[in-house]
């Protein structure tokens, strides 16, 4: 499976520190933030990967991570012009997909303990679909929030007065091909952008995402709280931490 890792986005939340550095760079433990999630793909099995940036930083990636050979991986990036929403830089990923591969895509500020291996081997027996990883919270009305039902979702809401679980969507998400069809598809939202929820709502629909929990601890280090927070879990990291 190939992954793709969307590190583009405006990260308002963390200015100043973002005024000139991309938030995927900023420093988490001994690594910028980005090591992270190359980390967690390679653990995965995952050796071929597309990064998503903006197009004053795609430099500087390219200088710290190059062609990803030192790592043992394939290292593509794309510009992403403007930050227009998740999803419109997934929608970038079309080409280096293609239209025969599953794939898992991470959002760059999202950090977490869990191994991805034992979900992306269920994900890769499932015939077809999406499936994202989910996460136990105490206040989930901050958050994206699943309505499940069995081992499906059958809605996500963004940030709900009276949430249907406690249980947030993650930054981790897993399709198939046809994603980007539905990337088309989908209309701008009021903030201008194209929202992954209305991507993924549009699998819930249809009956066909699925989901998996984290049992580990899990971040977006988007704001910085947040990123101080993910520094502490990670400052005694030699970067290899799996679970
Ligand atoms: P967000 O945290 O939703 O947005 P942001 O990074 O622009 O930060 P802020 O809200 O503080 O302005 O983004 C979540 C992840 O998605 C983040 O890792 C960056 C990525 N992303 C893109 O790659 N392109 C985009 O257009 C957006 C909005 C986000």
């Amino acid at each position: 499976m190939k992954g793709v890792i969307l590190a583009g986005g405006s990260g308002t939340r963390l200015r100043p520190l973002t005024t000139v550095v991309n938030k995927h760079l900023l420093p988490v433990g001994k690594f910028p933030m980005i090591h992270y999630s190359l980390e967690k793909l390679h653990s995965a099995g995952i050796r071929e990967v597309m990064i998503v940036t903006g197009a004053q930083s795609i430099g500087l990636y390219a200088a710290y991570i190059g062609s990803g050979a030192e790592r043992g991986m394939k290292v593509h990036y794309a510009v992403q012009d403007e930050a227009g929403g998740i999803a419109q830089a997934l929608g970038l990923a079309e080409s280096f997909i293609g239209d025969d591969e599953k794939f898992i895509v991470l959002l760059g500020d999202n950090l977490f303990e869990d191994s991805l291996d034992p979900f992306v081997k269920k994900y890769e027996s499932q015939s077809s679909g999406a499936m994202v990883l989910l996460k136990e919270v105490e206040d989930p009305r901050r958050y994206g929030v699943a309505e499940l039902d069995g081992g499906r979702i059958t809605s996500i809401e963004e940030k709900p007065e009276h949430p249907k679980s406690n249980y947030s969507v993650t930054g981790i998400y897993m399709y198939d091909p046809e994603v980007f069809d539905i990337v088309r598809r989908i209309k701008p939202s009021a903030r201008g952008e194209l929202e992954i929820t209305d991507v993924n709502n549009v699998y819930a629909e249809a009956g066909t995402l699925t989901y998996d929990v984290l049992e580990g601890w899990w971040t977006d280090a988007g704001t910085h709280e947040s990123l101080r927070e993910a520094a502490d879990r990670l400052s005694k990291d030699d970067g290899e931490n799996g679970k």
